[in-house]
Formats: structure tokens, C-alpha cells, sequence
């Protein structure tokens, strides 16, 4: 049954004019900052403070439900693609050789493994099929994703390197490059932008980790890019479907490791392809830059290094994250 968006914005109506605001663009819930209103309704970009506040009085999920959790710009495309990979991997076969049909081929890893405070999702709860994706932040998670013991996978990426990904993330979802660097580094220091802050959204996966390992895999985009294999055999035992002696044998890791390559993927979603119902405002392609460690370099100046370093530093001392 579809969920009538209006209804749900009357409904938390008092609840988000109580929040603050900054430009009446992005509101800052539980710690967090998120649009509110749905303002992209009707799009694939139709993320909403009023969803996360549905999801948490209603939202139940099952026990063996899997999300994948990450802020913006830190791998969360291609952690989709793999885990449906995996998850998949008996429907939809894959082998070195012969991955042709496979439908992230065709589709972006973003139809098939939904974000769940969405419009799509609340209007269409069941195209989830059991592998669901979120920016919020984990203590703004339905209780029922935790009561359940549901797997969480997180993936983290160094900040300079989320910084310039979001950067040019911004600058193509708006006008070429109308966002001065300089405006889009003060907010995502300060936090004030789009699930922002980064440093408490990591923090706040990394002791659930701690605490529930079982039930929440830390990852990050570095030991992603270094050893893809490895951490791809690590995902697929979290997610409770390892890979046999057979399969690895069978080159079935080396072929998922392939088939989700930023080569691969950025090639094959250069185009918009088999839309789902929603209108694209992001295009397929706008998930793909370059796919490597450290780009950060080339971009920021040592002053900033230094103020994302510092604040790194402070913010995760006594945590053992390494990128
Ligand atoms: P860069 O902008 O540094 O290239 P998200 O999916 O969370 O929005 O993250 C996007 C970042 O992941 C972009 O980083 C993008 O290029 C990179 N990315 C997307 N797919 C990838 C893949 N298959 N392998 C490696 N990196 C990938």
C-alpha cells in the first residue's frame, strides 16, 4: 500500500518546525542534518527527515534483514553492488567469463538495494527484498533493526577523500562547479550539510561494531581498494551466505570482485538505463569519479589537510579507525 507522502509531512509537521533549521533547506535531527519536506518528491533523490521519523515509529524489519550503512561519498555504491552480488549470486549466476546477463549490467546498484528513508522505499517497502541501504545515522535507526539482531554492514573512507568526492558530487547535481570549495569545506567541517556530521556518523557505526560485532561489520573504502578479494570473502561470511571451497575454486570471488569493479560498473552506468518508475535527478553515472585512494591530494591545499587531519585526529582519538 503506497504511503501518501502529504500525510506523512502533516503528520511530523510539528515535530520538524520544531528543529533547527539553516535556509530552510536541511534540518538537524538527532545529532544529524537531513532534508526535510520532500522536496524531491517523485525523484531518486527523495530522501526525508519525515521518512526517518515514519521508518522509527513503524518500520519493521525482519531478522534477517540486511543494511548497508554509509555516508555519502565513502564507497556506498559499490558496497551495494557487491553485497547484491552475493546475495544473488545463486539467481543471478556469475562467472569470469559469462557475467553477461547479470542485471548490474544494466541497472544501477542503487535500484536494486534501496535507501531506506526515501519516498521509493516507504511507497514500495517490498522491491527491498531483504538488503536495504541507509545515510542516517545509527542511533536514528528503527529500534526493530537493532531488537532483530540485523546485520549492518558500515563502510568509512577517509574524510579528505569523502570531502573531494562530495565536492564533486555537489557541483554536478548542481550547475558545473557553482559551489566554491571553500563553501562546501566549511560545511562539511562544521558538519552542517546532508547527513553530516562525518566524523559522529562513523563513530557511531564504529562502537556498534565494537559492541555488536556479530551484528555490525565495520569496512572501509581502503581495505576495499587494497584487498577486494579478502574483504569481499569477509562480507559474504557476515552476511551469513560465505563462499564454498567450490565457489572459490570456481573463481565465483574473483568474478563478483570484477563484475563490481569501478571499470565495469562506471562503464556500463555511463548511460541511463532501465529507469525505475522514480525520475532521475541524480543520473546513474553521477556515482562514479574515480575510484582510487588519496585523490584528496591533488585538491586540497595543506591548510586543509591539516583542519581535516586535526579534527580527525580529536575526534577518533582512543578509536582504532585506520584508513
Ligand atoms: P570518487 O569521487 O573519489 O571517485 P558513494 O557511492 O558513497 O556515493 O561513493 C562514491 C565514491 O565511490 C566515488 O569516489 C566513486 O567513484 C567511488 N566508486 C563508485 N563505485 C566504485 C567501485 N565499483 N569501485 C571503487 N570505487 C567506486
Amino acid at each position: 500500500r503506497k504511503k501518501k507522502m502529504s500525510i506523512i509531512i502533516e503528520r511530523y509537521k510539528d515535530k520538524v518546525s520544531a528543529l533547527p533549521k539553516i535556509n530552510n533547506a536541511i534540518c538537524k535531527y538527532e545529532g544529524f542534518w537531513y532534508a526535510h519536506g520532500f522536496w524531491l518528491t517523485g525523484t531518486n533523490a527523495n530522501f526525508s527527515v519525515e521518512a526517518i521519523m515514519d521508518l522509527q515509529d513503524e518500520f519493521q524489519a525482519l531478522p534477517t534483514d540486511v543494511f548497508l550503512a554509509s555516508h555519502a561519498k565513502a564507497g556506498t555504491t559499490w558496497l551495494k553492488a557487491l553485497s547484491f552480488a552475493i546475495s544473488n549470486r545463486t539467481k543471478f549466476k556469475i562467472s569470469n567469463d559469462s557475467c553477461a546477463t547479470h542485471p548490474l549490467l544494466t541497472t544501477t546498484p542503487h535500484d536494486y538495494v534501496p535507501f531506506i528513508e526515501t519516498e521509493s522505499f516507504l511507497n514500495n517497502p517490498s522491491y527491498a527484498n531483504g538488503l536495504m541501504a541507509t545515510h542516517m545515522s545509527y542511533t536514528s535507526l528503527p529500534k526493530s533493526i537493532i531488537n532483530f539482531g540485523c546485520r549492518i554492514v558500515y563502510i568509512c573512507r577517509n574524510p579528505k577523500d569523502v570531502f573531494i568526492s562530495y565536492w564533486h558530487f555537489v557541483n554536478k547535481v548542481k550547475d558545473e562547479f557553482s559551489n566554491p570549495m571553500d563553501d562546501v569545506f566549511e560545511s562539511f567541517c562544521t558538519g552542517v550539510y546532508l547527513n553530516g556530521p562525518f566524523w559522529d556518523h562513523v563513530i557511531g557505526y564504529y562502537k556498534a561494531s565494537l559492541e555488536r560485532p556479530d551484528n555490525v561489520l565495520f569496512l572501509t573504502y581502503e581495505d576495499l581498494i587494497k584487498d577486494t578479494k579478502n574483504e569481499v570473502k569477509k562480507l559474504a561470511k557476515f552476511m551469513g551466505c560465505p563462499f564454498t571451497s567450490k565457489e572459490e575454486d570456481d573463481g565465483l570471488v574473483q568474478g563478483i570482485v570484477n563484475l563490481c569493479s569501478f571499470e565495469k560498473l562506471s562503464e556500463v552506468n555511463k548511460v541511463n538505463q532501465n529507469s525505475t518508475n522514480t525520475k532521475k535527478v541524480l543520473s546513474n553515472d553521477i556515482h562514479f569519479r574515480k575510484g582510487i585512494v588519496g585523490d584528496s591530494v591533488n585538491y586540497l591545499t595543506p591548510e586543509m589537510i591539516q583542519i581535516i587531519d586535526n579534527i580527525t585526529r580529536e575526534k577518533f582519538d582512543g578509536l582504532n579507525i585506520a584508513f
